[in-house]
């Protein structure tokens, strides 16, 4: 099964609070949506990769990524997630019959096995994403109170790279557009449209970079200094 890979690198970044959107800082000399490139060409089943950046970053991220084999694009993205996810899907080859995997350039330590872990799902089920169990006692919070707790056993944290054949999230995305529904990833649009989603092993390791403790720890990471 081919994958194309749409990187999300268009957000602002605004719980990193740093004068540069996320996705082009460094992390231990190369910019994070470098490095999830990097990622993604190392994966056998990659054939393309869109990266979807801030409109001001297009220029600067087109040079950037040029080296990455299989690039295809370099777009602007939009408001919302969804809406620069919208802008990558544009760019996959029309009649591409694999599977489109969206990811958060904010995880730049994902690997190929976790890529293609996601890409076999997805051909076998249309979607599939990597999840990782809880490990804290979940609580609905109102305000300053508890109002109930909830069972662990059936929450998971979704990570990505998030595939899908290409027509399920398509014909899901029509639908989110359609009911003007806001989503808050992908597999959520296809949930919602009655699509199977598979749930494979997420990584620790594949850790979204969120705040400036996410990047300390990511450094150490990539320097070999903190187990996984
Ligand atoms: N993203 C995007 N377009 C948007 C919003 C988010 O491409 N309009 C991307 C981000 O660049 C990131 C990924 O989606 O790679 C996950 O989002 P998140 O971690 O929330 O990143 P930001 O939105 O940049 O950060 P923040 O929410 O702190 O502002
Ligand atoms: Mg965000």
């Amino acid at each position: 099964m081919k994958a194309v890979a749409i990187l999300v690198a268009a957000g602002r970044g605004e719980r990193m609070g740093a004068d540069r959107p996320k996705a082009f800082l460094d992390l231990a000399g190369q910019p994070l949506v470098l490095r999830a490139a990097r990622a993604f060409e190392a994966a056998p089943s990659v054939e393309g990769i869109v990266a979807v950046v801030p409109e001001a970053e297009v220029e600067g991220a087109s040079a950037l990524l040029q080296p990455v084999a299989g690039l295809l694009a370099v777009v602007p993205g939009g408001a919302r997630r969804q809406d620069s996810v919208l802008e990558g899907l544009k760019q996959v080859p029309s009649g591409f019959d694999g599977v489109v995997l969206v990811h958060d350039a904010a995880r730049p330590l994902v690997d190929t096995p976790l890529i293609e872990c996601v890409v076999r799902g997805a051909g076998e089920v249309g979607a599939a994403l990597p999840v990782l169990p809880l490990v804290d006692t979940v609580k609905r919070v109102e305000n300053d109170t508890v109002v109930e707790t909830l069972d662990r056993r059936e929450l998971a944290a979704a990570q990505t790279p998030q595939g899908f054949r290409l027509e399920v999230l398509a014909s899901a995305y029509e639908a989110a557009i359609r009911d003007r529904v806001t989503v808050t990833d992908e597999a959520m649009a296809v949930e919602r449209a009655g699509g199977r989603v598979k749930a494979v092993p997420g990584s620790p390791g594949n850790r979204k970079i969120t705040t400036p403790e996410d990047l300390a720890w990511a450094e150490g990471m990539v320097r070999g200094a903190v187990p996984a």
